[in-house]
């Protein structure tokens, strides 16, 4: 079944047995003419791939039966030109890492986005000596990151002088803006873009625990240390650590991250012996750290040290332009990925959606695309398909120099328009009778 021919005979072999994320690659891939093939465990792989020349392999690695090592091992021995991307959570990184010594080229950690995918499977395929599709439009779209608002264009002009240096990074935004996109977007933009990414969520865990996890520890450091393990600063040398969420460290932490940061140099969890790394440092907050250092809840030294250059990441209502912009990409992704007919918003459904104020920001936004793609029936996506919030729009709230019956009659239209024109369901909405509705859209003679 080949759709939509770019590229003409790669076969790519998918493993894994969440079938939600199969299905997600394989969207993604088939879009760009990659042939594709699925299976849900090693031994049905092995066997296709002896009846199929595959030439890139995408495997999982923690999968019910045989691990994906197995498989990474049994390509890597047996079919020499075929290019090994492997995918991974969180917590089998380290496997991740052994599957690269046994022949992988690269490995991605989950949930890594499209344009990420497209970059990692054309990377191993120019290995394995393929031509790849679509990384070159890739490289123009501002590493996948829409906006086209002054602000943005201010991000991505940081983002293009930063990138290729050494300094730490300070990303600043609100939940849901963007701010991890960004730190990506530092690491697989710039020149060490082939070493790890390695994200670290800061918030949430207590001390001791994180401070084994960025910084490993040997065995026999604590109870249940049976063996020697590395931390995520290790893991990341020669890439980029991302520090999520940095304004939860404890002051005690933030002293052990001082000095990785001036000396490079750290202990593991119960060793004397520093260890050295190369490593970038990229952090993220959505608090403003000033705040915290004036009351004496971060250390000023530190601030300085994350702060060498810092990115502002505007909430979304602040700049409206770019709502247009990603709501037409989000819905060409969702539609594409779900393979629903062209959809489109009508105008006053965008008008909606540009008035609103998104405290959740791109995020938001990017869900609420998503559920309308699934739900809607048919290709077009009106007010009332959107949520009750939205479907009253921000027009009531501006400002008290407007007279009461133009207030009425935007809120009389706008309940209109959320039933769909039914006169009945609307007076039940605004909670009048059929007679005065009618009574007030005469006087008020509401357009359209
Ligand atoms: N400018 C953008 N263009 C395309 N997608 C975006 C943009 N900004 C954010 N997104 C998407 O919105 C979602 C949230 O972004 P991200 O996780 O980077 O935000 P965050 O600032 O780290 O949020 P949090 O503070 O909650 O951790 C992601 O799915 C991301 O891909
Ligand atoms: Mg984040």
């Amino acid at each position: 079944m080949k759709n939509n021919q770019v590229v003409d005979n790669i076969n790519v072999l998918i493993v894994d047995d969440s079938p939600e994320s199969v299905e997600l690659i394989k969207r993604n891939l088939q879009s760009k003419g990659y042939q594709i093939y699925t299976a849900s465990n090693v031994q049905s792989a092995i066997k296709l791939m002896g009846s199929v020349a595959i030439d890139l392999l995408i495997t999982d690695l923690k999968m019910p039966g045989e691990n994906g090592i197995e498989l990474v091992r049994h390509t890597s021995e047996n079919y020499k030109g075929v290019g090994i991307l492997v995918i991974t959570g969180f917590p089998s990184i380290q496997g991740a890492i052994e599957s690269i010594k046994i022949g992988a080229e690269e490995y991605l950690v989950k949930s890594f986005t499209d344009e990420e995918l497209f970059a990692a499977v054309g990377r191993v395929l120019k290995k394995s000596r393929k031509p790849a599709a679509g990384t070159d439009k890739l490289a123009s779209q501002n590493f996948g990151i829409i906006g086209r608002s002054d602000e943005m264009k201010k991000v991505f002009n940081t983002i293009n002088k930063a990138k290729s240096t050494n300094a730490t990074v300070l990303i600043f935004g609100e939940s849901g803006t963007g701010k991890e996109l960004v730190a990506r977007a530092l690491h697989y933009g710039g020149n060490v873009s082939a070493a790890p990414f390695v994200p670290v969520n800061c918030g949430g865990l207590p001390d001791s625990l994180l401070e084994s996890e960025l910084f490993g520890y040997v065995r026999g450091a604590f109870t249940g240390a049976t063996e020697t393990r590395a931390g995520f600063f290790q893991t990341a040398d020669g890439g980029t650590i991302f520090l999520d969420e940095i304004s939860n460290t404890s002051l005690a932490m933030q002293a052990k991250l001082l000095r990785v940061l001036q000396d490079k140099e750290f202990y593991m969890v119960g060793s004397k012996k520093t260890l050295k790394v190369n490593v970038r440092v990229v952090a993220a907050t959505n608090v403003d750290l000033m705040q915290l250092v004036k009351k004496g809840l971060f250390r000023e030294d530190l601030y300085y040290r994350l702060n060498i250059i810092s990115i502002d990441l505007p909430p979304l209502r602040d700049r409206g332009e770019d709502i247009l912009e990603l709501i037409e990409f989000f819905l060409e992704k969702y539609v594409l990925e779900l393979g629903k007919p062209p959809m489109r918003f009508t105008a006053k459904a965008i008008q909606a959606l540009c008035e609103y104020k998104w405290p959740g920001n791109v995020r938001e936004l990017q869900n609420l695309v998503h559920r309308l793609v699934i739900m809607s029936e048919d290709s077009t996506i009106n007010i009332p398909d959107l949520p009750e919030s939205f479907r009253f729009s921000g027009k009531r709230t501006r400002g008290l120099d407007r007279k009461l019956e133009d207030v009425e009659r935007e809120y009389i239209e706008d309940a209109l328009a959320a039933n769909k024109n039914n006169i009945s369901k609307t007076a039940i909405s605004l909670g009048i009778d059929r007679k005065t509705l009618r009574d007030k859209l005469k006087k008020t003679k509401p357009s359209d």
